[in-house]
């Protein structure tokens, strides 16, 4: 796997980080070092999708090179499906699904989640991903998004949200990001680089608190909503539409 080291001592990638050429050829390590217990939340995501998955298709969207949906289709027979706004990773994603041989099984589509919802089909899902995703998109655009999706899932359908958070007291943001930036050096980052990658992500990477997210969720539809997941500023959220269970109860 090539390293990360697109921020090693280069000022100029400190303009608005994008999901080029470049950042695929070492995304794999990138978000490895980059997100804490990376592994441990997809094994996470395979227990949650294996007990939501009911028939319907898998959506996950921002499926970088997919390794969620690579991961995903040892654990399930369902229909995937990968949405990117990157042509790179989307090329990317195809080559790694091939060397799997698993490219049969998963559809990689370009879309932009920031513009026409249209275009997305999320038509008969039973699980859609967010992971590592909203906080890219627009503020604006997140309810029309959480919203589309909501829709379109099955009942008793879940939607899986992994994110950057804020705190609730601004005061504790300083401690995480400190918590955060050690975990970046224990994984073989510098100051530096850290720094350049802070800055390249100022305007493009918008995380919002924990009860903004749920404010969210609920608000475009989601009747339950609960965290799975929390280390200091990454955060994992599980939401429900409709759940079967609570349906049957209700029914007696
Ligand atoms: C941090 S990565 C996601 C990681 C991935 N979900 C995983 O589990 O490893 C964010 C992804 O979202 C995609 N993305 C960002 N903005 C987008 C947009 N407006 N529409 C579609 N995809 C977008 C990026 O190209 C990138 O592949």
């Amino acid at each position: 796997m090539p390293t990360d080291d697109i921020f090693r001592g280069d000022r100029s990638r400190a303009s608005d980080f994008v999901f080029d050429q470049q950042v695929v050829n070492v995304f794999d390590d990138m978000v490895a070092r980059s997100v804490p217990f990376y592994a441990e939340q997809q094994k996470l995501i395979q227990t949650i999708v294996s007990r939501f998955s009911n028939q319907g298709r898998i959506v996950d969207l921002g499926c970088s090179t997919g390794t969620t949906l690579l991961n995903l289709s040892s654990v399930t027979d369902a229909s995937l499906c990968g949405y990117d706004n990157s042509q790179a990773m989307l090329n990317q994603a195809r080559l790694n699904a091939t060397e799997h041989g698993v490219i049969d099984r998963i559809d990689f589509r370009n879309a932009d989640l920031n513009g026409d919802l249209d275009d997305l089909d999320l038509n008969n899902t039973d699980v859609t991903l967010l992971c590592w995703t909203l906080q890219f998109i627009r503020p604006l655009r997140r309810d029309a998004l959480v919203g589309q999706i909501y829709r379109a899932l099955n009942n008793g359908g879940a939607l899986i949200v992994t994110d950057r958070v804020l705190t609730n007291d601004t005061s504790m943001n300083r401690y995480f990001l400190d918590f955060y930036y050690d975990h970046k050096r224990a994984n073989g980052y510098s100051n530096e680089e850290i720094i350049n990658k802070r800055e390249a992500l100022e305007n493009v990477l918008i995380p919002y608190r924990v009860d903004e997210n749920i404010e969210l969720f609920r608000r475009n539809g989601f009747q339950i909503v609960e965290t799975f997941f929390q280390w200091f500023n990454f955060a994992g959220f599980l939401c429900i539409k409709n759940n079967r269970a609570a349906i049957r109860d209700q029914r007696g």
